[in-house]
């Protein structure tokens, strides 16, 4: 064993790997990567900066629609800054994930306040705002600023991790750190960030797959070290998975007979902070017992169907009460406190709601 392979710090590189790998991903994103999403071509960090945020969690194909969305209504930081919360979550709707989006929003606000609208032109500057971490900051101020700073989002750890044949546990925060250094060791010159950034997310997205990668037209395969060893699968090591948990929640869909239903506003932290949603309970006694005793003979139970996050299956339980013209029932249905109140079919395109709240309320009681 070398001395150094008992230190924490990486060995070094391959002579000339990084120069060979930078290179050869450069020529390929120029002539086979992608270069003609509506976030490329620009180094305008605002459109940057909301593509990167929106693609965290979310597919390329869905992001298309809500992007020129948002910023249509949005056209820059300014606008988002003044804008309603509400108003940015009911864009929002739909994409998931929604403390990206409460982030946004208080990012655009701290850039139009302490930054005079404009972006910082670093990554550790970029860092220190809302939502920004630090694969977020580098993309940005490497497609916008040219700096030499480095990514590491799943994708990138799966091709440098099989690029350099790395097998230490990425579980482990120590071989991460191992890994941001390598990443860093592998950058081009600053003219070639721009491209060599977007090169290393196109090659994770699409040759460099998790399961059965394209190795023979992949561009740096002849460089890469798990495809010599003929294991790129192995790559990369994660021992600790996230572990999935099921969550069941009842959904109280009380309907007027004028078509509007009654919402509340989630609170802002935990599942949909935020967002207006059917009334929520942690079992059927709860939800029953929040309904008048005059009432309860109304509630019809829906079929119960589950909603898929990343890390969870939410098993959703709704209940509904139909009211007829007559009948009022609402403000003493629910605590004035919970804060809800009717809202109208019309209103609700423009409402943050969940997914399948909306799906529910859409497809009709
Ligand atoms: N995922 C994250 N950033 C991306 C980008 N700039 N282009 C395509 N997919 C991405």
């Amino acid at each position: 064993m070398t001395p150094a392979s008992h230190t924490a710090s990486p060995a070094a590189l391959p002579a000339d790997l990084a120069q060979r790998f930078a290179a050869d991903l450069v020529a390929w994103q120029k002539q086979h990567g992608r270069s003609t999403l509506p976030w490329q071509n620009t180094r305008d960090p605002y459109r940057v900066w909301l593509s990167e945020i929106m693609l965290q969690q979310t597919q390329v194909s869905t992001v298309l629609d809500y992007y020129a969305r948002f910023l249509q209504r949005f056209p820059d930081v300014r606008a988002l800054a003044s804008a309603q919360l509400d108003e940015v979550l009911g864009l929002w709707s739909g994409l998931g994930y929604y403390s990206r989006a409460r982030n946004l929003h208080r990012c655009a606000q701290q850039v139009a306040s302490e930054h005079g609208g404009q972006f910082p032109r670093t990554a550790l500057a970029l860092q220190t705002l809302p939502g920004i971490g630090r694969s977020t900051a580098a993309a940005v101020a490497s497609f916008c600023f040219s700096e030499r700073v480095a990514i590491l989002d799943g994708n990138v750890k799966r091709v440098l991790t099989r690029v350099l044949a790395y097998s230490a546990d990425l579980s482990q925060a120590a071989a991460e750190r191992v890994l941001w250094d390598k990443a860093g060791e592998l950058l081009p010159a600053a003219k070639d960030m721009p491209a060599y950034t977007q090169g290393v997310m196109d090659l994770g997205a699409s040759i460099c797959g998790t399961r059965q990668p394209q190795c023979l037209i992949c561009p740096v395969q002849h460089l890469c070290a798990a495809h010599r060893q003929g294991e790129s699968e192995k790559y990369p090591v994660k021992t600790r998975k996230l572990k999935r948990s099921a969550h069941a929640l009842w959904l109280l869909w009380v309907l007027r007979a004028d078509g509007a239903v009654w919402l509340e506003r989630r609170p802002a932290r935990g599942i949909w902070g935020g967002l207006y949603c059917l009334p929520v309970f942690d079992s059927e006694e709860l939800l029953t017992g929040a309904v008048p005793a005059a009432a309860r003979a109304k509630l019809q139970p829906k079929t119960p169907f589950v909603h898929v996050l990343t890390h969870k299956d939410l098993h959703l339980k709704p209940f509904v009460i139909q009211l007829t013209a007559r009948q009022k029932l609402g403000n003493e249905l629910t605590a004035a406190e919970r804060g809800g109140t009717w809202f109208d079919p019309a209103s609700w395109p423009a409402l943050g709601l969940p997914a399948p709240v909306r799906k529910l309320l859409e497809a009709g009681a």
